[in-house]
Parts: C-alpha cells; sequence; structure tokens
C-alpha cells in the first residue's frame, strides 16, 4: 500500500471512500478547496492498481485571525473496511501532522470524534496520544456529541 499527497485527480475517489465509510459528507468544492490551499496536508492510501482505499482530509484552522496560535485540523480519515487494522490511517495521521508542524509551525492538531467511535478513539487517544479538550454536545447532525481533541505538534 501506498501514501502519497492528494492530487485534484484523486478527489472523486476519496469522496467516494468517505460516502461509505462515514455520515459526515462534504461537496466536491470542500475537497478542492483543501487541495488547492493546504496540498500537503491531505494524503491518499493506494492499493498497488492505484485504488484509493483511505484517505486523510485536513486542513490549518483559520479561526482566530492573526493572533491565534496556527494550528492544523483533521476534517476527515477514513480507510475503507477491508484495509483496517494494518496501520494505515496511523501513518496518514503521522504524515499531515509532520507536515502541519514543518511548512506551516502549527503548534498542535484539532479533530472532532463521535464518543460512540471506538476505532477511532483508540487511534488518536491511545496511538497518538490525543487528549480530550472539551464535549461539544449535539455536534453532529443525528444528535450525538463530539469529542472534540488535541495533540501537542511542540516537540
Ligand atoms: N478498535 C480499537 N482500536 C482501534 C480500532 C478498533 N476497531 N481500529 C484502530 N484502532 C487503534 C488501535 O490502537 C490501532 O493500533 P493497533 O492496530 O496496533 O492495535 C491504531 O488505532 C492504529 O490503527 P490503524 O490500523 O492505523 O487504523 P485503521 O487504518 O484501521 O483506521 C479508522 C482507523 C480510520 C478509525 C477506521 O476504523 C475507519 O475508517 N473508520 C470509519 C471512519 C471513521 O470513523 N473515521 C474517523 C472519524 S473522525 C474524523 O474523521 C476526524
Amino acid at each position: 500500500m501506498n501514501i502519497r499527497p492528494v492530487r485534484v485527480d484523486d478527489l472523486p475517489g476519496m469522496q467516494a471512500c468517505n460516502l461509505q465509510n462515514l455520515p459526515e459528507n462534504y461537496t466536491m468544492k470542500y475537497y478542492l478547496y483543501h487541495a488547492m490551499t493546504w496540498p500537503s496536508l491531505s494524503y491518499v492510501a493506494e492499493d498497488p492498481k492505484g485504488r484509493i482505499v483511505g484517505y486523510i482530509l485536513a486542513k490549518m484552522d483559520e479561526e482566530g485571525g492573526e493572533e491565534a496560535e496556527p494550528h492544523g485540523h483533521v476534517t476527515s480519515i477514513s480507510i475503507l473496511r477491508s484495509y483496517r487494522r494494518l496501520g494505515l490511517a496511523k501513518k496518514l495521521m503521522v504524515q499531515s501532522q509532520e507536515a502541519m508542524a514543518t511548512i506551516y509551525r502549527a503548534s498542535y492538531v484539532s479533530l472532532h470524534v463521535r464518543k460512540s467511535n471506538r476505532a477511532a478513539l483508540g487511534l488518536y487517544r491511545d496511538t497518538l496520544g490525543f487528549t480530550v479538550q472539551d464535549i461539544e454536545k449535539k455536534y453532529y447532525a443525528d444528535g450525538e456529541d463530539a469529542y472534540a481533541m488535541r495533540l501537542s505538534l511542540k516537540s
């Protein structure tokens, strides 16, 4: 399995992967916005035939204006079911985090995750060392709460 930075022609494959894996979906315009604005923060995992089996869609968070600490944000990550538990998501997260820190001087990375998402919580908290910053009530469209999580990128 190969991991590489996203290209514009990957975006339909990323979107297809997202639609299979998650109820949080995005317009093509939003994928394009990520890929064009922060091309080094989003990555795909592809099989030997070049089919996209996973992705990370990430950005720099622009909230808070110029005074705010620069920080990255993971908009979405997912891996097709038959390619899970191979370490792909961990690799995608680490690649993106490294680019956030080195290229954009991000001091931390943030994300939201459903309280019930055991696999993702295992990845973020147990494998990567994220901590829960806050609980955002009814963050998701179906009313589920989100954990707002963060990982410091200061070495
Ligand atoms: N149960 C418990 N822990 C898990 C699980 C699981 N099912 N899956 C992964 N982990 C943890 C483990 O600690 C694992 O390390 P280990 O295999 O050495 O025990 C570690 O995460 C790394 O696992 P990876 O193999 O890198 O994870 P994978 O490639 O399987 O992808 C993911 C994990 C992205 C959560 C996958 O299960 C998935 O696509 N789920 C559906 C989509 C989703 O929930 N995405 C996250 C939404 S939140 C957001 O996008 C910001």
